[in-house]
């Protein structure tokens, strides 16, 4: 029996639909498990902005930092997607909520269940079996660096630093999770090209001396692009800096069949945040088609990486595994072979996983 805290902050769009799914798989773990959890609900993003003249206010942050894990959605909307010149975004909550809960680490686990060989447009035989970890730097590079506009406005930019110390501390954390998987690390980068990936490099080099029981690959980010499709099974860790990172996770997360399939954890040295790599999505926000996989195989981080209940983490995946091996499918993960009557919407998705849930 555990006693927990738990931030709901399910931002903007498909967020809203597919974090109450989350949060209800949660609830049904600790009632399985005897386990007491309790909820606050923040804004954050564009609904914050709204209603509180801020993507995130200060409020919001403190409950977020003084609870045991957040469950966070999507931030984002259409209205600002067209307009480069708005002051304001929804996307500055999600920055700030990384940067001040020292987010710096972000784990994507691009995993395949079996039944969705099909669902992906990389053919069977060159996924079956593929299983990687990326480490996202999530709190330097281009994201948070210096940007503005020069020469009267016609001249952008955006700098790209990275210190000795934040290269080694993501680093750190996907040598130590190679540790535990297959003990290979690839490390992406652009050192022919940066400056940044000249540090980077330097860097993970000298850790490896430090772990002469990983098989250490260095390689350049765009080779890395082309290598995850055409052999995803040939990378266990992959540590990567923030941009690229986000580029290559939206690439792998087709391996996985869908975005819509993948669960990410945000990790530092405080409170942890866990959330679907897929976006606010507005095309299909309020039609209740939105696959909330993401948000439940997020839950089922949290409950592993942040209270350490492995038990009840593993439920959470097999319940997802058992729903899929019984044919129910999202729109987005469902194929040419999936019967109509067996495609369902993010809403009965849910409720099949707390049923699943109940019978495990
Ligand atoms: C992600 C998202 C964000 C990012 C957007 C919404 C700013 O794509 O979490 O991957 O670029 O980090
Ligand atoms: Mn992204």
């Amino acid at each position: 029996m555990a006693q927990k805290h738990i931030v709901i902050a399910p931002g903007d769009g498909i967020g809203q639909e597919v974090t109450a799914v989350g949060k209800k798989v949660v609830e049904k773990i600790a009632a399985k498990f005897g386990h007491e959890f309790t909820y606050d609900e923040v804004l954050i993003g564009h609904l914050s902005i709204e209603a509180m003249g801020s993507p995130l206010t200060d409020d919001a942050l403190e409950t977020m930092r003084n609870s045991d894990a957040v469950l966070f959605g999507a931030v984002g909307h259409p209205k600002y997607d067209n307009d480069p010149t708005a002051q304001m975004r929804p996307e500055q909550g999600l920055f700030r909520m990384r940067k001040e809960l020292g987010l710096y680490a972000n784990l994507r686990p691009i995993k395949l269940f079996d039944e969705l060989l099909g669902a992906s447009s990389i053919k069977p035989e060159v996924l079956k079996g593929a299983d990687i970890l990326f480490f996202r730097e999530l709190t330097g590079d281009v994201y948070f660096g210096e940007k503005g506009r020069k020469n009267n406005g016609n001249t952008a930019y955006d700098m790209a630093e990275y210190s000795r110390y934040e290269v080694e501390r993501i680093a750190r954390k996907a040598f130590e999770a190679a540790r535990t998987r297959r003990k290979k690390l690839c490390s992406a980068d652009k050192a022919n090209v940066m400056e940044t990936g000249r540090l980077w490099r330097e860097v993970v080099q000298k850790m490896s001396l430090d772990y002469p029981d990983i098989e250490v690959e260095h390689q350049y980010a765009d080779a890395t692009a082309m290598l995850l499709i055409k052999d995803p099974r040939r990378f266990d860790v992959i540590v990567t800096a923030n941009l690229f990172g986000d580029i290559l996770t939206d690439e792998a997360s087709q391996i996985a069949g869908s975005m819509g399939m993948l669960a990410s954890a945000s990790i530092g040295d405080g409170t942890g945040v866990y959330e679907p790599i897929h976006g606010s999505a507005h095309d299909i926000t309020g039609k209740g088609v939105a696959n909330p996989i993401a948000s439940i195989l997020s839950a089922a981080l949290l409950l592993d990486i942040s209270f350490g209940m492995k038990e009840e983490s593993e439920m959470v995946i097999k319940a997802v595994d058992n729903l899929l091996k019984a044919g129910y499918r999202t729109r987005d993960i469902a194929d040419s072979q999936t019967s109509s009557d067996k495609i369902l919407g993010t809403e009965a998705i849910g409720k099949l996983v707390l049923t699943t849930l109940d019978d495990l």
